[in-house]
């Protein structure tokens, strides 16, 4: 769909923002916020969506939402909320809009509890052909390696995002290093923790709008390891939370048409076995012989317009904030209008 096709489905509707708000700045001390989004971002969502011409009502989403839902006082929702507590967290609040009947933008509920456990995600993108890193998920530390688990591995919490938990010092050389690294992240995290085969490659983050059978794919960017010295790089929670050294972003990336092809390819086809809708960055890193491979799909993409990938990447395909936000919008839209006149 054409933004100008976006745009011109849009009539005056009465949208809920809802979303958890980021009240205390991320630090690794305490990263309890570190997924939520800030007011900033709120606002500028809202901002868009009424330069659409709809009317928008703020809901945080919290334990009050089921009654302020109930109340009836709008047509969809957009939805950005993380949640909080285990890992169905982000399924709470489109499961609660299936029950009131309303419309919300994004993945429903089954997709995203599927895709905030990184390892039931990576089984179902394994099933489908689609290559991934071997892995185990361990709850204790003390589990049998299995046979493909190949060092260095990287150790993170297997159902977080916002690279909580994920620090230069995740990376384990050895068996002893694995399992004490692991035990320090089982004593902070819960959902266990994945331990993956390193995928010493390049990486990339793809964007994808649209339906789930034929999303479109946005160039993909690349997140480049600026410290050469560095044989195991990863993107961490302190790359993430503050300006850096260590690594730079390039939208579009620099790549051969084969490549670009792969990880377009790798990305709509994990799009569609984990069955998201509207939006979703997908996470990928060629492994040693240059292969693109699946590492985690984020259906709630941030939306800071400064900074988050997907905004960065939107901008270098000359999409603005306020038609990244009009394509997410648009296919809620659609559906409500659908369910009208059925
Ligand atoms: N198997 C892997 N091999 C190499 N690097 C990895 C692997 N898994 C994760 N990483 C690194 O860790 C980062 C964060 O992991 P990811 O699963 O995307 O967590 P988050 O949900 O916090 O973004 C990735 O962007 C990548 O740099
Ligand atoms: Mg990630």
């Amino acid at each position: 769909m054409t933004t100008k096709d976006a745009l011109a489905q849009q009539k005056s509707l009465r949208i809920g923002l809802i979303y958890n708000l980021k009240r205390k700045t991320p630090a690794v001390e305490d990263d309890s916020e570190a997924e939520f989004d800030s007011p900033a971002t709120v606002g500028a969502i809202a901002k868009a969506l009424e330069g659409l011409g709809h009317s928008v009502e703020l809901f945080e989403a919290r334990d009050n939402l089921p009654g302020k839902l109930a109340e009836g006082t709008i047509d969809i929702a957009f939805n950005i909320a993380e949640g909080s507590g285990g890992r169905s967290r982000e399924a709470v609040v489109p499961a609660l809009l299936d029950l009131y009947d309303i419309e919300y933008t994004g993945s429903d509920a089954t997709t995203l509890s599927l895709t905030l456990d990184k390892s039931l995600a990576k089984r179902i993108v394994a099933q489908a052909g689609l290559k991934t890193a071997p892995f185990i998920l361990m709850f204790t530390g003390k589990e049998r390696l299995p046979k493909d688990l190949t060092f260095p591995v990287v150790c993170k919490p297997n159902a977080e995002g916002s690279s909580k938990g994920i620090f230069a010092k995740s990376v384990a050389n050895n068996t002893d290093e694995l399992r004490q690294i692991v035990k320090s992240l089982i004593k902070r995290y819960s959902g266990g923790v994945l331990v993956e085969s390193f995928l010493s490659g390049r990486e990339f983050t793809v964007g994808l709008l649209g339906p789930n059978k034929k999303p479109k794919v946005l160039p993909p960017m690349e997140i480049v390891f600026l410290d050469k010295d560095n044989p195991t790089p990863i993107y961490t929670f302190e790359h993430k939370i503050a300006d850096n050294q260590e690594v730079r972003y390039q939208a579009p990336a620099d790549v051969d048409p084969k490549l670009k092809k792969k990880l377009e390819t790798l990305a709509s086809k994990s799009y569609q076995v984990l069955g998201c809708r509207d939006v979703s960055r997908i996470d990928i890193r060629l492994d040693a012989k240059g292969e693109p491979c699946f590492i985690e799909c984020n259906p709630l993409p941030g939306l800071s317009p400064q900074w988050s990938d997907l905004c960065i990447i939107a901008g270098a395909a000359e999409i603005s904030y306020d038609e990244l936000i009009a394509h997410i919008v648009a296919p809620a839209i659609k559906r409500f209008h659908a369910r009208k006149r059925s």
